[in-house]
C-alpha cells in the first residue's frame, strides 16, 4: 500500500466505467460489458446474484454468466464480486465448472469475492417459491432463485456472509438460528417441505475451501487498480424499472441496479466513477409481472419477440415486449448519470413499416406526465402517448458504420436522443462484439 494520495479520477483519463441496465433487464448488458472488458483490466459486480443472464456470443460459441463478471473471457481480466452481491456457493462453482469445460483459462484463480457478500443458501429458493405461490395471482414472477429471501436476510441482520465460513463453529450457529425462523415460515406459514441443516451442510462445506481461497478485499483491490489507473469495469445487472427503490414497486428485484448500488455494491467511492453507459434496447422488454404502459399484446409484439429471440437467459420464459418508452428512459438517464447510452438490437427493427416512441404518459385524471410513477399502483390508468416514425426495409444486421445506416434507422436513433435527454454512444446490430458502431469509447480518454 502507498500512502500517495490520488485524487479521483475525474477528468481526462476515463478509466471507471458503469455498464448497467436503464429498462427492465436483459438490454445487452453481457455483450457491452465483454466488448469493453477487451480493454479492462478489471470487472467488478456489485448487486444481484444468479438471477442475471448475461449473454456473451464470440464466433459460435455462446456463452451465458449468471454470477461471474462478464469479464471472464478475457484472459487479462480479473473478475470481482463485491460485497453488494448474494452469493450462492453452488449455483457459483457449477457456472465456473461450465466455463472451464468451455476452456476458458484460470477461472476460479480470477475471480475474487467479497468477505461480506450474502451467503445465498438452499433455504433461500425454498422461501422465494413459497412466497411466490402465496402471492398467487399478484406472484411478482421472481427467477426462483431466492435472491429476494436472501437480501431479506441481509438486511434483517440474521443472514450469513461468505466471511461466516472462516469459522465453522459460529458458521454453524448462525445457520441453525437462521434455519429456525426460516423453517418456522416454510413449515407453517408456507406450507412448503423444510430444508434441513444437514443438506445445508453437505452442499456447502466441499466448497468451503474453494470459495475461502477466493476471498479478497474488493474495494481495496479497486483502490489500488485506481491509483494504478488500470480500467475497470462495473458491470450492473437487472435494470433500473427492478430497482428496489426506483422500479415499479413491488414488481421489482431486491437490490438497488441504478448506479449508486454499483458503488455501494463494490465498495468504489462515488467519486471513482467516470462514465455511466446505460444499456437500452431499441425497444423494451420485460420479464415478469408488473406495469409495463409500452407493452404490445399484437402480431408487432410477437414480431419483436421472435426475431430478438426474447426469451429468457436464465428460466427461458417468453419476454412481454413493446414499443421504446422515452418518458422511462428520462427517468433513468437522471437517477443514474448517465453518460450515454448503447442501443441494442437495431437489427431487430429491420422491415417494420413503422416504430412508434412513447413520448408521454396520460393520467387517468386527463393530466400529461413526462416523468414515469415510483410504484406499480400508479400506473393503473396510465396510457402511452406516442409518436409514430417510418421505420426502414433495408438489413442493419452486422453494420459496423453510421453512414451505412438506412436514413430511417438514423431518424430514429437521433429522435430517441432528443426524447430521452442524452446521447447515444453505442449502437448494436448483432449480438457478436463486431456487429457494433462505436460512436463514442467510453474508456478513451477525453
Ligand atoms: P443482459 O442480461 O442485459 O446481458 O442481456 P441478455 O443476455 O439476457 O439478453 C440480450 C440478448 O440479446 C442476448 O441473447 C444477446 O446475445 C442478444 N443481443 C445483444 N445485442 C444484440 C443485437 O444488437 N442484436 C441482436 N439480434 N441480438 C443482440
Ligand atoms: P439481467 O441481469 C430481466 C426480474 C424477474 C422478476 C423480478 C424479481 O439478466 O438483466 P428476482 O428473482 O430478482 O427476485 O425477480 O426481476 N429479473 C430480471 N429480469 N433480467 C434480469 O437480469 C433479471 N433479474 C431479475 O423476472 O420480474
Ligand atoms: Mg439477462
Amino acid at each position: 500500500m502507498t500512502n500517495t494520495p490520488v485524487l479521483p479520477g475525474r477528468g481526462k483519463n476515463m478509466n471507471n466505467v458503469i455498464v448497467l441496465g436503464t429498462q427492465w433487464g436483459d438490454e445487452g448488458k453481457g455483450k457491452v460489458a465483454d466488448l469493453l472488458t477487451s480493454k479492462a483490466n478489471i470487472v467488478v459486480r456489485s448487486q444481484g446474484g444468479n438471477n442475471a443472464g448475461h449473454t456473451l456470443v464470440v464466433g459460435d460459441r455462446k456463452v451465458v454468466v449468471r454470477l461471474v463478471p462478464s469479464g471472464i473471457l478475457h484472459s487479462q481480466c480479473l473478475c470481482l464480486i463485491g460485497s453488494g452481491v448474494v452469493v450462492n456457493p453452488i449455483a457459483l462453482f457449477e457456472e465456473i465448472s461450465e466455463l472451464d469445460k468451455a476452456g476458458v483459462a484460470d477461472v476460479e484463480k480470477r475471480i475474487k469475492v467479497s468477505a461480506a457478500s450474502a451467503l445465498l443458501l438452499p433455504i433461500h429458493p425454498a422461501i422465494d417459491r413459497g412466497a411466490e405461490k402465496l402471492r398467487g395471482k399478484n406472484a411478482i414472477g421472481t427467477t426462483g432463485r431466492g435472491i429476494g429471501p436472501c437480501y431479506e436476510d441481509k438486511v434483517a441482520r440474521r443472514g450469513l456472509r461468505v466471511g461466516d465460513l472462516k469459522n465453522m463453529e459460529t458458521f454453524q450457529e448462525k445457520l441453525k438460528s437462521l434455519l429456525d425462523y426460516r423453517n418456522f415460515m416454510l413449515k407453517n406459514y408456507y406450507h412448503e417441505p423444510e430444508v434441513s441443516f444437514e443438506s445445508i451442510m453437505e452442499a456447502i462445506v466441499p466448497l468451503r475451501d474453494r470459495l475461502l481461497a477466493m476471498v479478497a478485499d474488493i474495494s481495496e483491490i479497486l483502490s489500488e487498480g485506481r491509483k494504478a489507473h488500470k480500467k475497470i469495469l462495473f458491470e450492473g445487472a437487472q435494470g433500473t424499472f427492478l430497482d428496489i427503490d426506483y422500479g415499479t414497486y413491488p414488481f421489482v428485484t431486491s437490490s438497488n441496479t441504478v448506479a449508486g448500488g454499483c458503488v455501494t455494491g463494490s465498495g468504489a467511492g462515488p467519486l471513482d466513477i467516470e462514465y455511466v453507459l446505460g444499456i437500452a434496447k431499441v425497444y423494451t422488454t420485460r420479464v415478469g409481472g408488473g406495469p409495463y404502459p409500452t407493452e404490445l399484446n399484437d402480431e408487432i409484439g410477437e414480431g419483436i419477440r421472435s426475431r430478438g429471440h426474447e426469451y429468457g437467459a436464465v428460466t427461458g420464459r417468453p419476454r412481454r415486449t413493446g414499443w421504446y418508452d422515452a418518458v422511462a428512459m428520462r427517468r433513468a438517464v437522471t437517477i443514474n448519470s448517465i453518460s450515454g447510452l448503447a442501443l441494442m438490437k437495431m437489427d431487430v427493427l429491420d422491415g417494420m413499416d413503422e416504430l412508434k416512441i412513447c413520448t408521454a404518459y396520460k393520467l387517468p385524471d386527463g393530466t400529461i406526465s413526462k416523468l414515469p410513477p415510483l410504484a406499480a399502483s400508479e400506473y393503473e390508468g396510465v396510457t402511452p402517448i406516442y409518436e409514430t416514425l417510418p421505420g426502414w426495409k433495408e438489413s442493419t444486421f452486422g453494420v459496423t458504420s453510421w453512414d451505412d445506416l438506412p436514413e430511417n434507422a438514423k431518424k430514429y436513433i437521433k429522435r430517441i436522443e432528443e426524447l430521452s435527454g442524452t446521447k447515444v454512444a453505442i449502437l448494436s446490430t448483432g449480438p457478436e462484439r463486431n456487429q457494433t458502431i462505436t460512436l463514442e469509447d467510453p474508456f478513451a480518454d477525453k
